[in-house]
């Protein structure tokens, strides 16, 4: 989905796009791929070095840098910002290390989401935009407001509803009765939030 949003802005070759949780660094590459200067940002350093090897592999240059959401391209802006961050709601705070890090979102899901909406303004060069993908589950208001909130506008632009995926479904009952999820639900959207500078 996010690929295919990011295709859909018709960036301009040399165009600057930052994919931050890139994880393999399939959006960075994706990105590169189509004449992007791409950047790709993980906390993980066993990510960085994938998004490396992967883009390598599929014959593209990505700048791979380790670190903590947008604080390893302070000062920098570009034209786009893509993530597929973590956002599965759980019952405890980020996990510091392991492979959870890759899903989980912290109590309501929105611990890295909300984090990043209220920074990717200053990193958005004008006219750039941030496409971010999460659950409707974690709240789409409130990723409209914060990055509305910093100047930015911001739509959801694709949904797509299906059945909750493995994870979220092995949670249910803890997420119905946190309120969550409405008794009975087993559907979510997963959608695409555009929001330009
Ligand atoms: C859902 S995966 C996304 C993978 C990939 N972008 C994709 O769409 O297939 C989330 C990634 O975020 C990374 N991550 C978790 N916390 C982070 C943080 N604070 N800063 C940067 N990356 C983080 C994880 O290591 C993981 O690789």
């Amino acid at each position: 989905m996010l690929a295919r949003a990011l295709a859909a802005e018709g960036l301009a070759p040399g165009a600057r796009v930052l994919d931050v949780c890139t994880g393999s660094g399939m959006l960075a590459i994706a990105a590169a791929q189509r004449g992007a200067c791409a950047t790709a940002i993980d906390i993980s350093r066993r990510a960085v070095l994938c998004a490396r090897v992967n883009a390598r592999l599929n014959g593209v240059r990505v700048r791979a840098l380790r670190g903590d959401l947008l604080t390893a391209v302070s000062g920098e802006r570009f034209d786009a910002i893509v993530s597929n961050p973590p956002y599965l709601p759980g019952d405890a705070d980020l996990p510091e290390r392991g492979a959870e890090r890759a899903w989980e979102g912290g109590h309501d899901g929105r611990a890295l989401v909300d984090r990043l909406c209220s920074q990717a303004a200053r990193h958005l060069a004008p006219g750039g935009v941030l496409l971010i993908v999460h659950s409707s589950l974690c709240g789409t208001d409130s990723t409209l407001a914060i990055l509305r909130e910093h100047g930015l506008r911001a739509e959801v632009t694709v949904r797509r509803s299906g059945s909750l995926g493995p994870l979220l479904r092995a949670r249910a009952a803890e997420l119905e009765a946190r309120r969550l999820l409405a008794p009975g639900q087993r559907e979510e959207e997963v959608v695409v939030v555009r929001a330009a500078a």
